[in-house]
């Protein structure tokens, strides 16, 4: 029997197949790490070819190639759970949100595929323990039925879905040779997710007992939201002014400003040039807002995302680092970042502690910490825990793609 796993992130994919030879990873040429992005050359913007975007490594090559600018979009699993996003128009073309993630579900297939073999049609599938960033059973029910139907047009069948971090304490379960109670603390790009169970030599083979989970939508990307706040907003024209047309001088509206991920793929619409434009007519900087302009219409802003995940990175290993994009060439502190996303670490913190008082676990109960996803590596999420567990309770690895390994592994127990 081959068991399939997929793990759809909101920053990277990976899909996994359990077979007699052993579990392994799908790898994408030399790469095992597939970017969730979708890329629309400039050709495809314009309507001259039939659009039929790249996703994972071949669009980042692309994006980063192309001489004209065509259309970049990320983050897309952010929107499962809202109804704020229906469509973006490319080519003259709506494309709703099931469109763009059926295309990156497609192209994963067809490269893990090539890699892997035939996938067959009952993948076990992750999701977050909650889509949004309150807790939503309505807003669930469409992230996971949004995610259903784009599964389906990509071809990959009916999923079997399973919590994200449940997914990691299978992964975590395979290197025990004794029986344990572990916590599961997953941060990813979208949603920091929890959950707790026995696992340990007798427990494998059978469907684990859940003892809880938890989730917020806040992880990795709300980070870098607020990086880009501090460090890259002003010189796109927060706090600058304009001249309205009576004369008066009025501050262009913080709202213009917010420049979020998932957001600004979306947001090179008309309406948001136009305006944008209006402003920079009367600005009292145009500079600053020329360069607004220049990251929308010339589709920079994945260049920013690079420039932003390199600069967290960096911090979580090192004391300081340097942040440059386009003309922004800064130092940036750790304890920088640590300021500018505690309000983001604080609703992670009420997120885990509401999640031990719902399930009664004491320190004491818990025997280890099992962190995984890429935003674990961050040393205050990592602190978390450090100051209710203790650091020796913590274990770590496969940071990226343990959720796609316990999937297979637990395709294999459902017989899926
Ligand atoms: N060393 C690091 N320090 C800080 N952040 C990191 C590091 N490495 C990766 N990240 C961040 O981790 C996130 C990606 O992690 P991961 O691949 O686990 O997310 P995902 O599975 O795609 O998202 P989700 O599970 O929320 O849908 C990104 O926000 C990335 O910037
Ligand atoms: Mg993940």
């Amino acid at each position: 029997m081959r068991h399939v796993g997929l793990d759809f992130g909101t920053t990277n994919s990976a899909v996994s197949l359990l077979d007699d030879s052993g579990l392994r990873l799908a790898h994408y040429g030399d790469e095992d790490l597939y970017r969730s992005v979708l890329y629309f050359d400039a050709e495809q913007v314009d309507g001259e070819v039939p659009a039929a975007p790249l996703s994972g490594p071949d669009a980042i090559r692309e994006y980063f190639e192309a001489d004209d600018s065509g259309r970049f979009i990320q983050s897309t699993k952010t929107w499962l759970g809202s109804r704020l996003f229906t469509f973006t128009t490319i080519a003259r073309r709506p494309w709703y949100l099931e469109d763009l993630v059926a295309s990156i579900l497609r192209n994963l297939r067809r490269a893990a595929q090539t890699d892997l073999g035939p996938l067959g049609l009952r993948p076990v599938v992750g999701r977050p323990v909650n889509f949004t960033a309150t807790p939503d059973e309505e807003a669930n029910a469409l992230g996971e039925e949004r995610l259903v139907k784009a599964l389906e047009m990509a071809g990959w069948g009916e999923p079997n879905f399973v919590f994200e971090p449940v997914a990691a304490a299978y992964h975590y379960e395979r290197r025990l040779s004794k029986d344990e109670l572990v916590l599961i603390g997953d941060f990813g790009g979208g949603t920091s997710d929890f959950c707790a169970l026995r696992v340990g030599p007798s427990f494998q083979d059978s469907e684990h007992e859940i003892l809880g989970t938890a989730g917020v939508a806040v992880a990795g990307n709300a980070f870098d939201s607020r990086i880009v706040q501090a460090l890259v907003a002003p010189h796109v024209g927060l706090g600058s002014s304009y001249r309205t047309e009576f004369g008066r001088v009025m501050e262009i509206p913080a709202s213009m400003f917010k420049l979020r991920w998932h957001e600004l793929s979306v947001l090179r619409t008309p309406d948001t040039l136009r305006a944008l434009r209006d402003y920079h007519r009367t600005a009292l900087q145009p500079e600053r807002l020329q360069r607004y302009i220049d990251l929308l219409e010339e589709d920079l802003a994945y260049r920013l995302y690079r420039a932003v995940e390199s600069v967290k990175i960096e911090l979580s290993r090192a004391s300081e680092a340097q942040f440059t994009f386009m003309d922004v060439s800064q130092r940036v502190l750790r304890s920088d970042l640590e300021s500018w996303i505690a309000p983001e670490v604080g609703r992670i913190e009420s997120c885990l502690d509401g999640f031990l008082a719902s399930t009664g676990l004491g320190a004491d109960e818990v025997d280890r910490v099992f962190l995984t996803g890429g935003s674990s590596f961050i040393p205050a999420v990592r602190n978390l825990f450090v100051e209710r567990f203790g650091a020796d309770a913590i274990r770590a690895g496969e940071e990226l793609t343990s959720v796609a390994s316990g999937l297979a592994l637990i395709a294999r127990d459902r017989g899926a």
